[in-house]
């Protein structure tokens, strides 16, 4: 006999139910809006109180519904199968609504008609002919618009009945429709019957690994579709992760040339070849040249910026590569090479059999990228080029040997914390076996570790999802939701895996509650609590701040309060007095934009890529800080406040002013005087609250706290003052897991535990 726990939380109506074979058991179903991530695993946990035992899978409903809404349930039903080691299937709540209305006796076809939000609806067709007879007509899980599906089934209206909670908005069209019938609306929804039901009678059976179940997307993220309807991609299929995977890691974007590039073009031919190669083609040759079939040209662009060009054409004895160019920023990031491949597919589809070049010898780079592809040298000409240098005429097969690839980058490091033997003498025998198991997801990295009663850090993983959102300049909540989704699993089991622990060792679970993106916080404490109900674990919320200061623990176990710190990312500028570990006082923050947030944008204003910080931090190693006199914003303001965003206008304004004089900008020393800017107030801020609150020591956090000026600025001027001054290791100033399990930690010596009702708070303060 097999006992399921059954799940569904695409809509409205919150399915969970506990099943034996075909039979469900009992059940909690019930009307729930927006309430799903608070109600579920309680409401399941007393299902396994009032029927106990254990389960051996879990069905999960796969959507689709609200995105957020069938997250959770499915972040829930990980953590479940994890925690007890068991398959987890998905099912669409699409059938599981149909199997419900077969189960009532209803015979005949049936359409089911789910809102899918923004005046879409998303049908499926059934023929029924039995209570677990139900056949899937014309099953293409697509959208469409209301309008577009109501004119489409006009005429054949009558033969079909209708269900499901699009017709909660749509009613009065569906009845509307000569004819047509509908069901009362206690059959629109899914039930735990018909998930049952479903599961058993499928098809084809779904694998039960966990890593794999995934929502029903309907669409990609807004950021994604208007990205798609720019570059003119068409309508792309919603692939599993609901996330355009081949687009991922790559800043900037290819597409043809269009008309309109003309004289951007142009300008970038002239540019590229400013020290000679060949006369630059204008405008009109440009556009010329785009109305004939024989000639391919791509483009590279970084949103609105042109940033890089290939032309090429088909001649007698081939395809010629004619010319290809890449702004002086954008290089060395292999947008030469992918411009190159999509030129060669273009020459193969053409008809070309080979491709040939001209390069001056004196190109080294650009001879050491067509080497690698696969060209060799078939001639020479002397003093080709216009500074005299020889050209070496190149050849190669169509297609190319190698082509250029990107791939998600993932991070994990391991350490340990030692812990006070005191404190550690302290806590003996305080917490059983005392494993923790952190998770983090509130904004762009998954990451779990496991910390041990005594602080020791048995296993630290990150699972960074940046390449995802680099190109669109900065996080986008829906793809960081659907990404951690995605990831959870994997992460999971390689956690284990480092730490060498089963899911029944963990006796807590511990997840970041705040402040973070709502959608991304409430994947991870889903999983969470699953993971908590199932392994009998007690559940910690942690503050994700917190986090941050205690991450320095890791350089400095000695730290203790009162000292102040700062938290600088980028969603957070703050300055804390921490008066002792649970009495934060903060004493100023950012009126506008975030310390990180300024270098993201200041890096844009650049054209340069995101994250910011990094790039920005590189180049102004190599600028002089005293170049530009950017404002100090709020340095005598007397209080602890921080305004930023005046600064970053102050940037492009300077930038938009170089452009309109003609004159050359001088990277570098714009990212070196905007940095000095953001130090110098930061530093003096940090200087006055240091001296005003009598601590000796200072610490800082978050991802700002990796930059080299601002870390020596603080350890040269507090260390004058004889302040003890607490860095966190590069790799712990970004977001990560051991953070929040130390936080963690603390909480579980002092029997402060959440409960299964805990929700995301993503506006959390100190
Ligand atoms: O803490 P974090 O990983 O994520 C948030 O919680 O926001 O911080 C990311 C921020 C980004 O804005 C990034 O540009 C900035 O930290 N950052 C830096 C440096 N490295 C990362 N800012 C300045 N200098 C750096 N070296
Ligand atoms: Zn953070």
């Amino acid at each position: 006999m097999a006992r399921y726990l059954l799940i569904d939380t695409a809509t409205d109506e919150l399915v969970s139910g506990l099943a034996e074979d075909t039979c469900v058991l009992a059940k909690k179903d019930h009307a729930c809006r927006r309430k799903s991530n608070v109600e579920l695993t309680s409401g399941i946990q007393e299902l396994l109180r009032e029927n106990p035992g254990s389960f051996d899978a879990v069905i999960t409903g796969r959507g689709p519904g609200s995105f957020t809404g069938v997250r959770i349930g499915i972040a829930t039903a990980k953590g479940l199968a994890c925690g007890k080691d068991v398959p987890c299937y998905g099912v669409s709540t699409l059938d599981a609504i149909a199997y419900n209305v077969a189960r009532s006796g209803f015979l005949g076809r049936l359409c089911v008609l789910e809102d899918a939000m923004r005046c879409e609806v998303y049908p499926a067709f059934y023929e029924i002919s039995g209570k677990e007879a139900v056949e899937r007509l014309d099953f293409q899980q697509r959208v469409e618009t209301a309008d577009s599906f109501f004119s489409r089934i006009e005429k054949e209206a009558d033969t079909w009945t209708f269900t499901g909670n699009a017709l909660v908005k749509y009613r009065e069209e569906a009845h509307a429709l000569s004819g047509a019938t509908y069901l009362p609306s206690s059959l629109w929804v899914p039930t735990s019957e018909g998930l049952l039901a479903a599961y058993h009678n499928a098809a084809e059976k779904p694998t039960g690994d966990p890593a794999l179940l995934l929502p029903i997307y309907t669409r990609f993220s807004d950021a994604e579709e208007h990205e798609r309807t720019r570059l003119g991609l068409g309508s792309l299929r919603v692939e599993a992760s609901g996330v355009l995977e081949e687009l991922g890691g790559i800043h900037e974007q290819l597409r043809p040339a269009l008309l309109s590039d003309a004289e951007a073009l142009s300008a970038l031919d002239a540019l590229v070849y400013e020290k000679g190669g060949h006369r630059p083609y204008t405008a009109e040759e440009f556009s010329e040249m785009l109305a004939h079939t024989y000639y391919s040209l791509w483009v590279a662009h970084d949103q609105e910026t042109l940033t890089g060009y290939a032309l090429g054409r088909i001649c007698k004895d081939g395809f010629e590569l004619m010319s290809i160019g890449v702004l002086p920023a954008y290089r060395r990031r292999g947008l030469a090479g992918r411009l190159l491949d999509r030129l060669a597919y273009d020459g193969g589809v053409l008809g070309a059999k080979r491709c040939f070049l001209e390069v001056s010898c004196a190109n080294a780079p650009a001879r050491h990228l067509y080497e690698k592809i696969g060209f060799s040298q078939v001639g020479l000409r002397k003093k080709y080029y216009l500074d005299g240098s020889d050209a070496l005429v190149l050849e190669a097969k169509l297609p190319f040997l190698e082509q250029s690839c990107t791939t998600q980058t993932e991070k994990d490091s391991r350490e340990k914390a030692p812990v006070l033997e005191a404190e550690q003498k302290a806590r003996a025998g305080s917490f059983p076996k005392g494993l923790i198991l952190a998770i983090e997801t509130s904004c762009d990295e998954t990451a779990m570790s496991i910390i041990d009663n005594d602080g020791n850090l048995l296993a630290n993983v990150v699972s960074t999802q940046i390449d995802f959102h680099a190109r669109f300049g900065g996080v986008v909540p829906e793809i960081a939701s659907r990404k951690h989704t995605e990831a959870l699993v994997g992460v999971f089991e390689q956690t284990l895996l480092e730490a060498g622990c089963r899911p029944s060792d963990l006796d807590a679970i511990a997840v970041t509650q705040g402040p973070g993106l709502v959608g991304a916080l409430v994947v991870g404490i889903a999983f969470a609590k699953g993971l908590s109900v199932a392994c009998g674990a007690k559940l910690i919320g942690v503050n994700h701040l917190e986090g941050h200061i205690l991450a320095n623990m890791f350089e400095n176990p000695e730290l203790k309060p009162p000292f102040v710190a700062s938290i600088v990312s980028g969603g957070h500028t703050l300055l804390v007095h921490v008066k002792a570990w649970d009495a934060f006082e903060v004493l100023g923050s950012t009126i506008d934009d975030a310390v990180g947030e300024a270098f993201d944008k200041v890096s844009k204003a650049l054209g340069l890529g995101y994250p910011g910080g990094p790039i920005i931090s590189r180049l102004a190693e190599k600028g002089n800080p005293d170049a530009i006199a950017f404002p100090r914003a709020m340095l005598h303001s007397h209080d602890y406040r921080f305004s930023l965003s005046g600064l970053k206008t102050a940037v492009v304004t300077y930038l938009a002013k170089e452009e309109r004089a003609k004159r050359a900008v001088n990277v570098p020393d714009v990212a070196a005087s905007f940095q000095a800017a953001v130090i110098d107030v930061l530093v003096s801020k940090i200087i006055t609250a240091c001296k005003e609150t009598g601590v000796s020591d200072f610490c800082l956090g978050g991802g700002v706290a990796a930059n080299p000026a601002l870390r020596n600025a603080l350890t040269e001027k507090l260390t004058q003052l004889g302040i003890t001054v607490t860095l966190p290791a590069l790799q712990n100033c970004t977001d990560n897991a051991a953070m929040i399990a130390l936080v963690a930690l603390r909480k579980a010596h002092k029997g402060d535990y959440a409960d299964l009702r805990m929700d995301a708070k993503p506006q959390l303060s100190l």
